[in-house]
């Protein structure tokens, strides 16, 4: 192991257990997909070029509709908190809406695909978009009293009222905080007693693989958790999946909870003025685990994000007014709000949003949604693929769709998963692309550009225009580009879609993602302050950039973010456990899955019921997605001599990897014995030989 990316003692991460795959052949996009491409001049790169940094965002700026123009593009006076477009005022919401209505009122902005398939599917078009986020915002403004800078939480499901709703804050500057509709009760109150929300907004239910889930006795579970962190949410803004029959079995708090039906009857036909928002202004927060237990709530500007989240639409994912898009993300993550929402709304696009599970009824059911609503950009993640190639590895063939442009986005996918996605789902004439980027970014940092780069399966691509990647050491030295050696992967310069801070902490924004590669603490140069993104990555000689995975203590779940510590502590908070630690380990569909590890307290017998009570914990203190591959009840951690959890060992157990040297242990027998546990009493070859799999940081 090269010295320097030496990770001691400290927790095993992914970039650790990432795979080594070998260099693939490059993949050319077709001249049709060319022919009609909005990026297919190379002169592009000149126009990025770093001497033509900051400036060059103008373009992207230049794609939205300003009240008034920007004087200063960047100001680094507050390093590193960028201000994009500074003196710039412009509002969101009249940008992805209003603006569009002379040209496209007729024009299907959301397409609503319900997931039982004989529920219809609604097509709301710019002007019925326009009519509803005005009610919607006079109710929020008149009858929710929420004004410009308030925060609001949402706990929301996917369907067309969470996009409403969000372009009803933007419309009046309030700051929307959408959590995930599948976290918990629990998971939503913390958070929203973060970000100092009065007003929550969910719904009453929501269908999820053929079940309707009751989802507002959630919202009881929330407000609850927030009034104990010191947070009073006075209403609890309720939209309603059926008009004629209720989805949730939770009663409505009186004086408290309101049907958005019954309330917005007052509101009907209303207009807002859409609020003249500053650039700099924050549009939304994005909570996403980090290193340490508490979530961090990512605080994304107006200007610099609409900006940035656009030109990436246009130049990345190529999406044309008359296209019809389709990403299946969930809008409660980053992807979502930047490539569902705002992205393709600010470019006049049809953007389909699908309520439920890409595999129900079965694994033929994207395919026919593609087919009948003509989808021609598709975006998903390298987990919905592998599900779908698993459930139905000849079910696209089926059906009479055609797509000009695919992307992946959220983890590493696999050469073989590629092929499948490039050959079977994009039947051999969509272009891909493999987009890098973080819930911090606001957009993409590594891509190739479609009609211009040719793909390699694998590889996210070199990075997108007017962003400069660079891969540092642990000792601060620069990886030589190209040189194909892992190290940490950090961006020289600011770009507008990074997000501004954490809500209510910048130290911790500036300590976890600048501190480790700053030059100077006083310095207002951007040049001295790297972006840390806290992922493993490696260049190859082309340019190109292989994404390994993260190198701190989060696990990249189906594309989800899970910190490890969030979920320890979900392990400690049951009476039996004494210690518990949670890895990352491979797994064939997902990726990565949580492995845990604990020992229990003296006395305390190892039992099903135990361990039915810690996935319990997991489940209500962050979600189901957070549920652990296995839970493994140890008789005890294998230890430092200084008593610190080696999960670097654990880590290599559970993923059959070379456990190395064990003798400074403070127990070193145990390390057979866990061992024998989870692999059985033969030891197993390693799983992959020396040539496939390397550890972070290893020479190649
Ligand atoms: C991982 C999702 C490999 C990475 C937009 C990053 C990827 C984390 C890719 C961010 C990709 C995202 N290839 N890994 N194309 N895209 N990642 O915040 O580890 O939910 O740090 O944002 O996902 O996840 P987040």
């Amino acid at each position: 192991m090269a010295k320097g990316l030496e990770q001691g003692d400290s927790a095993p991460n992914e970039a650790h257990i990432a795979v080594h795959w070998r260099e693939e052949q490059y993949i050319y996009p077709s001249p049709k997909f060319v022919g009609q491409a909005y990026l297919s001049d190379p002169a592009v790169n000149e126009r990025f070029s770093m001497d033509k940094f900051p400036e060059c965002f103008r373009e992207y700026a230049d794609l939205l509709s300003w009240d008034k123009y920007w004087h200063t593009t960047l100001d680094t006076s507050n390093a590193p908190f960028w201000k994009w477009f500074v003196g710039g005022r412009l509002n969101a919401s009249y940008n992805c809406v209003d603006r569009h209505l002379e040209k496209y009122k007729n024009k299907a902005a959301l397409i609503f695909v319900p997931e039982p398939e004989d529920e219809p599917i609604i097509a709301l078009t710019y002007q019925e978009l326009y009519n509803r986020v005005n009610e919607v915002a006079a109710m929020l403004r008149d009858f929710a009293g929420l004004k410009t800078g308030d925060r609001v939480t949402f706990h929301l499901p996917m369907t067309l009222e969470l996009p409403i709703t969000m372009l009803a804050c933007a419309r009046l500057g309030v700051i929307h905080s959408q959590v995930f509709g599948g976290f918990s009760g629990e998971a939503c109150g913390m958070r929203a007693a973060d970000s100092g929300s009065r007003v929550l907004v969910t719904m009453d239910g929501y269908y999820r693989s053929g079940r309707l889930i009751d989802h507002k006795a959630n919202a009881d579970v929330a407000v609850q958790v927030a009034k104990e962190q010191g947070q009073e949410i006075d209403k609890v803004l309720v939209w309603r999946r059926f008009r004629d029959k209720p989805a949730s079995a939770a009663p409505m708090v009186k004086g408290r909870d309101y049907f958005v039906d019954e309330v917005l009857k007052e509101y009907v036909g209303r207009k807002v003025e859409p609020e003249s928002m500053p650039a700099e202004a924050p549009l939304f927060l994005m909570y996403t685990s980090g290193t340490t237990g508490r979530p961090k709530g990512c605080q994304h500007s107006t200007g610099g994000y609409l900006a940035y989240v656009a030109g990436t639409s246009k130049y990345i994912q190529d999406i044309h007014p008359e296209d019809v898009y389709w990403c299946m993300a969930d809008i409660g993550w980053i992807t979502g709000h930047s490539y569902i929402v705002y992205g393709p709304l600010a470019l006049a696009a049809t953007s389909v949003i699908y309520e439920g599970v890409p595999t129900w009824p079965d694994a033929g059911r994207p395919w026919r949604i593609a087919e009948r609503l003509n989808v021609n950009i598709f975006h998903t993640s390298p987990t919905s693929i592998r599900m779908l190639r698993k459930a139905g590895p000849e079910e696209p063939k089926k059906y009479n769709y055609h797509f000009k442009h695919m992307t992946t986005v959220g983890e590493p996918i696999e050469p073989e998963v590629w092929q499948w996605y490039y050959e079977v789902i994009g039947k051999g004439e969509a272009v891909i692309v493999d987009t890098w980027w973080q819930t911090e970014n606001g957009g993409f940092l590594c891509s190739t550009k479609p009609a211009i780069d040719p793909m390699k399966p694998g590889s996210a691509g070199p990075a997108v225009p007017g962003i400069y990647p660079v891969i540092y050491d642990e000792e601060h030295n620069e990886i030589p580009a190209g040189s194909n050696r892992a190290g940490n992967i950090c961006i020289r310069n600011p770009w507008p879609g990074i997000f501004q801070t954490i809500w209510g902490d910048p130290d911790r924004y500036v300590a976890q993602y600048y501190k480790k590669y700053n030059r100077d603490p006083k310095s207002k140069d951007w040049r001295d302050w790297p972006y840390f993104a806290g992922d493993g990555a490696m260049q190859a000689s082309d340019g190109y950039y292989r994404i390994l995975g993260r190198v701190d203590d989060v696990i990249n779940v189906a594309g989800h973010r899970l910190g490890t510590k969030e979920l320890e502590s979900a392990c400690l908070m049951v009476a039996e456990v004494a210690e518990a630690a949670v890895v990352p380990v491979v797994d064939d569909l997902r990726g990565r899955m949580p492995e845990v590890y604990v020992a229990l307290k003296p006395g305390v017998k190892p039992s099903k019921h135990v361990e039915e009570k810690i996935v319990h914990s997991i489940e209500t203190t962050i979600g189901k997605i957070a549920r652990p591959k296995s839970v493994r009840i140890v008789p005890d951690m294998p230890k430092t001599r200084s008593g610190k959890i080696m999960r670097r060992i654990l880590a290599a157990i559970s993923n059959t990897m070379d456990i190395g040297d064990t003798t400074t242990l403070l127990n070193p027998d145990i390390v057979e014995e866990i061992r024998q546990m989870v692999q059985g009493k033969e030891r197993l070859a390693t799983k992959a030989g020396p040539e496939d799999i390397r550890r972070f940081g290893e020479e190649t």
